[in-house]
């Protein structure tokens, strides 16, 4: 079937019909920029179905490379994929920001994750107990120690760890990147919303976009973070079983004359509370992150941002002279097992390349390589296997749809939502 749209746009250089595609993507944040990316380098025609593609989960998450530090028990199978993209990121940084011709924000600067009263130092040498058994690099310091690391931090500060393999990127930087090397590789953009799979017979056949512009694919990927379980007419056992998580971010500005601030990102445990500050070298300092089971809610509340503030200004006092530029709030894709879903739906033509909750950003390498090597090959490679989202046999029967979930003004899948990482 031919498909076409006004709205889509493509490389003078690479001429390709709008349809059919090998690959269509619905969802143009950085997982469904990156699976298009390495599906169009494979020689896939390819596209992208977003009425904002790069503008959606990059715009909020901070950016943490954070395998080690922001390890959870019970998460080991998790851990491996996020080594092993971790692993993958400076090489993919190198083709990424060639391919794309500009600075993605990586900087191989380390992470020091400290503690404040007594349970939070308890809990942080349980973690750190957890990282040694696991051979994970993980050095315990004294409070004086990483004082003496970040000068900043406060004298309450009683131990950490320092962790020199977790560091950071930039998400807004990283999606133009893809976004660029998605449209120099020829991927096509249909900056509309999908509304709808079209199957045919058992088999998912493509979307319709809410323009009511069709577009046929051979293999159609869900890759819409927390929306990727709204796209309508998808049969039930191939939904992807996705929740929004609510993140609240903010961006303080360091002016020249303060840097350098922080050195590198600083997490803290305060009196049970999780926070984060991670430093650009631009001077941007990134303060995250609440985690609130809110539905759809994307508020900013005086309480999320008062509760970062005082936690960030409990572990580095001087923040409260910097500028405060920017509040926002996203949702992160959480699935049943905080384990993204890659690979096959239990349709025939249907993928999915979501669920990534707090590890969207950590997981874009290694997404994009499994995701291409599954479109193309049919197959998912070994590392993937234990993420399929066939391992959810009652796909969504933990997310009743309700009247709420699907606001009249907005059908279909919206913009993928921002999301922290
Ligand atoms: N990975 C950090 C967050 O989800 O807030």
């Amino acid at each position: 079937m031919h498909a076409s749209s006004t709205n889509a746009s493509r490389t003078p250089s690479c001429p390709r019909p709008d349809g059919p595609y090998d690959a269509l993507v619905v969802g143009g944040g950085v997982i469904g920029l990156v699976t298009a990316w390495r599906a169009a380098q494979r020689g896939l025609r390819t596209a992208v179905a977003d009425p904002a593609p790069g503008g959606g989960a990059a715009q909020v998450a901070a950016g943490m490379l954070a395998a080690v530090t922001e390890l959870h028990y019970g998460e080991q199978t998790l851990l491996a994929l996020n080594l092993a993209s971790a692993r993958r990121y400076p090489d993919f940084v190198a083709e990424l920001e060639e391919a794309g011709g500009q600075d993605v924000g990586y900087r191989a600067c380390g992470t020091l994750a400290v503690a404040f009263d007594p349970d939070d130092r308890a809990q942080l040498r349980e973690l750190h107990d957890f990282q040694r058994r696991l051979g994970l690099e993980s050095q315990w310091l004294t409070g004086r120690e990483c004082r003496r690391l970040e000068p900043m931090l406060a004298p309450g500060v009683r131990g950490g760890l320092r962790v020199d393999g977790d560091h950071q990127v930039d998400p807004r930087r990283l999606a133009a990147a893809l976004l660029t090397a998605c449209a120099r590789a020829g991927v096509v953009f249909h900056r509309a919303r999908a509304e709808r799979l079209t199957l045919t017979a058992d088999r998912a056949t493509g979307v319709e976009l809410a323009d009511g512009t069709r577009l046929a694919a051979e293999r159609t990927v869900l890759a819409a973070g927390s929306f990727s379980g709204r796209l309508a007419d998808v049969p039930e056992d191939a939904l992807p079983p996705v929740r929004p998580v609510k993140g609240q971010v903010l961006r303080l500005r360091v002016p020249p004359a303060y840097a350098p601030f922080l050195s590198r990102t600083v997490r803290a445990q305060v009196r049970g509370g999780h926070v984060y500050l991670v430093p650009r070298e631009n001077g941007e300092l990134v303060v995250g992150a609440t985690s609130e089971e809110l539905g759809w809610d994307t508020t900013v509340t005086a309480g999320g941002v008062y509760e970062l503030l005082r936690d960030a200004h409990e572990l580095v006092p001087g923040i409260t002279e910097l500028p405060l530029v920017e509040t926002r709030a996203g949702l992160r894709p959480g699935s049943p097992d905080n384990a993204p879903l890659l690979g096959p739906s239990a349709l025939p033509g249907l993928l999915v390349a979501t669920g990534h909750y707090r590890n969207g950003v950590l997981l874009t390498p290694v997404t994009g390589d499994i995701m291409a090597e599954v479109l193309t090959d049919g197959e998912l490679p070994d590392e993937a296997r234990p993420f399929s989202p066939r391992r959810f046999p009652a796909a969504r029967t933990d997310l009743p749809p309700t009247r709420a979930d699907f606001p009249p003004a907005r059908p279909g899948i919206p913009v993928p939502q921002e999301h922290p990482a």
